[in-house]
């Protein structure tokens, strides 16, 4: 019987399907497992069922010499040593697809949310400080005619440029792709950047896209501009992004991810033009059980000699 190291506590009924095919050793600590613990664990394991909070790094693949497979449950997967894990011959497997649609959701969550001021008005209800109702109280600016910019125009990024007719945006895009046929513009990034009133963020987290929006990213915006990410944190550095929003380089931030989760830049922290979300783009319990669903169909799939259902490529 193979054996299957799962990081996390998953689904009982998903969770059951691993135990039908092999022996099945659950890590169910409330904190992410640990990376010492991590590498004891996976040794001896035919596959892994991980989340993004597990580093699998070098150590990691060499501690289990017998590893077949690493399900990653989320569609983004830096958090894992792909290169280094197919040199050794193990698939790595991701889960697009089940989550485009409520990550697109939330996007249009935080933009509405941050243009209308909602978490700015909820705080200052809850600290006592509402005065009443005043023509000129709180307030945030429309949408409609707006430009949208997108950086990133996969599958969340353009189910995100769906949603824009719905609030009257226009919609501009970075992408090597040449036109597109819903009508969005392909454009530079700088000129994105300076032509945009909201930029959302859904590139995947590389080499290149690591602080991609920096002080000069930054500059590069308009004063009336937000920015938005649901992407990966380190895609923006949070130190520039305090100091832009301090210095109304532009008008806000809504962030569902960090560079360093759980912690967030202490600088955002007291401003009010910024919107933090705890990542939860993906969480709602129909997606994150189908994304358990898709990882543990993947590692059905190899551990009986099929081809995964979503390799990452
Ligand atoms: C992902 O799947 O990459 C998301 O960030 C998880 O919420």
């Amino acid at each position: 019987m193979p054996s299957i190291l799962v990081t996390r506590k998953l689904p009982s009924s998903v969770l059951a399907k691993l135990c039908a095919i092999g022996d099945v050793d659950v890590y169910d600590g409330e904190a992410p497992i640990g990376p010492a613990e991590l590498k004891r664990r996976i040794a001896g394991k035919d596959a892994i069922v991980c989340l993004l909070t597990e580093s699998i790094d070098a150590a990691v693949v060499d501690a289990a010499p017998g590893l077949k497979v690493i399900a990653n449950v989320a569609v983004g997967f830096n958090n894992v040593d792909v290169e280094y894990a197919r040199g050794r011959g193990i698939i790595v497997t991701n889960t697009p697809d089940v989550l485009t649609e409520p990550v697109a959701d939330f996007t249009w969550a935080l933009i509405l949310a941050l243009t209308r001021r909602l978490s700015e008005g909820e705080r200052l209800i809850r600290r006592g400080g509402w005065k009443g109702w005043a023509l000129d109280f709180m307030l945030g600016t429309d949408l409609r005619g707006k430009q949208l910019g997108l950086i990133g125009y996969g599958r969340i990024g353009r189910a995100v440029a769906a949603r824009a007719p719905a609030f009257g945006l226009r919609v501009a895009f970075t992408s090597r792709r040449p036109a597109d046929p819903s009508g969005a513009e392909p454009m530079s990034l700088d000129r994105l950047l300076n032509s945009s009133d909201v930029v959302s963020l859904h590139v995947p987290l590389t080499r290149e896209t690591t602080h991609l929006i920096d002080r000069r990213a930054l500059a590069r915006m308009k004063r009336s501009a937000c920015l938005i990410n649901t992407a990966r944190g380190p895609v923006v550095d949070e130190a520039a992004l305090a100091w832009a929003l301090k210095e109304h380089l532009i008008a806000g931030a809504a962030l569902d991810v960090y560079e360093r989760e759980p912690a967030v830049h202490p600088d955002l922290l007291p401003l009010e033009n910024v919107l933090l979300a705890p990542h939860l783009g993906s969480a709602t319990k129909e997606t994150r059980t189908a994304m358990a669903e898709l990882a543990v169909e993947n590692v059905i799939n190899v551990l009986r000699g099929r081809p995964p259902l979503t390799p990452v490529s």
